[in-house]
């Protein structure tokens, strides 16, 4: 068992990637707050979970919210008596040019992108500190190490999530607090379904959100998207002990798209 008595969060957690990780936690033996907007899911995940032995609440809400961005820890560790990793997986593509830019389009990015996870992990410090330490992961992206001609606010967001990883893993250093990103290419997600339909992203006219997934993961070097089990199989590495030594990293599993 990788994360034994461990208690964490996971936003997002109620598809793709941030799902897979939340399962797989709780299999390596974590007590996991499986947070994302989306109740159905969320509790269709606690089931999953839960029926398998593990150990998990629901948080249902919207981390646009600050209010819910804070709450997500402080009902954590009423449930389960501490904290030890927070996954700040939540994010959103925003739109795909700045050439007449919705400006509300680019405050909903930076809010989901950024704002969100700088409330979560504001809130998280204290009670991870109170552990004598502890692991906190961003997801950021490919478009948070390198450009993206189609992604221009995602790139300023995820590009602003590596740098705050870097700092932040300086500063709690010495306090034990790890602080990583990792950084997928395409993952086969909902998400990744959005992000190729929008307009202006340039993919080919006429085809299914099915035809464009599989054209976009086409590529990268692997090509293919990574499956999002793919992506937790890094965050279970980076939020375990047995990345003890690792703090501010980007990672990419990209599938050697920035390679
Ligand atoms: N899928 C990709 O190709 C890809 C690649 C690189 C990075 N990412 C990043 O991964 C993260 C999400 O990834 P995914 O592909 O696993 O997504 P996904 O589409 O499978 O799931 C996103 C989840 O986020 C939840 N959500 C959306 N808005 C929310 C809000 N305001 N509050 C709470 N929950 C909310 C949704 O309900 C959904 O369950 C984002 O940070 C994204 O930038 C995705």
């Amino acid at each position: 068992m990788r994360m034994k008595d461990k208690i964490g969060i996971v936003t997002a957690a109620g598809s793709g990637m941030g799902r897979a990780g939340a399962i797989r936690f709780a299999a390596e033996g974590a007590s996991v707050a499986v947070v994302d907007l989306n109740k159905e899911a969320v509790d269709a995940v606690v089931k999953e979970i839960t029926d398998a032995g593990g150990k998990a609440i629901g948080l249902s809400g919207d981390l646009t919210s600050d209010a819910f961005a804070r709450d997500i820890v402080r009902q954590t560790v009423k449930a389960f008596g501490g904290l030890d990793f927070v996954w700040n997986h939540v994010g959103t593509p925003g739109p795909a040019s700045i050439e007449g830019l919705d400006w509300k389009d680019y405050d909903f990015a930076m809010n989901l992108n950024v704002r969100t996870v700088l409330v979560t992990t504001e809130e998280a410090l204290p009670e991870l500190r109170a552990r004598g330490g502890g692991a906190i992961l961003f997801t950021a992206s490919t478009s948070g190490i390198q450009g993206s001609q189609f992604s221009p606010v995602y790139n300023i967001a995820k590009f602003g999530i590596v740098g705050l990883v870097k700092g932040l893993a300086k500063r709690y250093a010495r306090e034990k607090i790890r602080v990583n990103a990792v950084c997928p290419g395409p993952v086969d997600t909902p998400m990744l379904r959005v992000f190729v339909a929008r307009p202006d992203s340039q993919m080919p006219a006429g085809e299914t959100p099915e035809t464009l997934v599989q054209k976009r993961g086409g590529q990268v070097p692997f090509g293919r998207p990574a499956r999002p089990e793919e992506i937790a199989n890094a965050a279970l590495f980076l939020l375990s002990d047995e990345a003890s030594y690792v703090t501010g990293v980007a990672l990419p599993v990209d599938g050697g798209a920035t390679a």
